[in-house]
């Protein structure tokens, strides 16, 4: 019988103690020539990004600030699932460590409720085609953080009473993204990494939410995930919208 390799992404890491945004080195590095698979991580960022261009607060150790660059084979449209294809890969390396988070589309990895990773992906144009640079910030420890986001974050110490090994976490977070990576490259790649996706998140379905899309305010019932990731809800009326991108907040059910 014929057997089919899953492709596997080749992991190079590149440590850093501290620069501004491993997602900005990546990006700098992406355009000018590194393969898919460098990995740049960072003890410590300056200028840590979030999405919306907001701030990631990334103190000396407190947490891991990991980027990867990707060179996707896959169709245009299916790019929007590199991020969830990250959300599952980074939900099961914290399952590695005890912690069943769950997974707030598009990207927060929550614990209760409160944030413990987040993700950024963002583009290049490069010689060779487009890079993708998926920027995982995860907490790992107890960090003192303003008090505005202590109230909404937790870390895996927070969690499970100890920081974990980084290097074995790192380890387990690269076996991951190849893993999944590999995944959503097959031929039914897509449709899969949505349904582990939808395994993890309790957002998947019939979730009462509000979405603001920074050009407009949706609230309704979550109601599955389009085939490029778009995030489908329910309104009142019985119509359905898809969100591209957008913040969701739970309301209460
Ligand atoms: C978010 O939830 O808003 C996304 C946060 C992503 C943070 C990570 S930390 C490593 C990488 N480098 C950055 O500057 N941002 C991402």
């Amino acid at each position: 019988m014929a057997s089919v390799t899953a492709y596997h992404v080749k992991i190079t890491i590149f440590s850093f103690d501290t620069l501004d945004s491993t997602n900005a080195e990546a990006l700098k590095q992406a355009r000018t020539g590194a393969d898919e698979g460098v990995c740049i991580i960072a003890r410590r960022q300056t200028a840590g990004r979030g999405r919306h261009g907001r701030r990631w607060v990334s103190e000396k150790d407190a947490g891991l600030y990991f980027s990867i660059i990707l060179r996707p084979r896959i169709e245009m449209r299916f790019l929007p699932l590199i991020t969830l294809m990250a959300g599952v890969a980074v939900h099961d390396t914290l399952g590695s460590v005890g912690i069943e988070a769950d997974i707030k589309w598009v990207n927060d990895l929550l614990v209760n409720e409160k944030k413990i990773g987040g993700i950024l992906a963002e583009t290049a144009e490069t010689d060779t085609g487009i890079a993708v640079v998926v920027g995982i910030g995860i907490n790992l420890a107890i960090a003192d953080l303003p008090d505005e986001i202590a109230a909404i974050a937790t870390s895996v110490e927070s969690e499970t009473g100890s920081v974990p090994d980084r290097e074995k976490f790192i380890g387990s977070l690269t076996a991951s993204l190849s893993t999944r990576y590999g995944q959503l490259s097959a031929p039914n790649g897509p449709e899969l990494i949505r349904s582990e996706w939808i395994k993890r998140s309790s957002y998947g379905y019939g979730k009462n939410v509000r979405v603001s899309t920074g050009t407009e305010i949706v609230t309704g019932i979550t109601d599955g995930i389009e085939e490029n990731g778009a995030l489908c809800i329910r309104k009142p009326d019985g119509t359905i919208v898809a969100i591209h991108a957008g913040d969701v907040q739970k309301l209460r059910a």
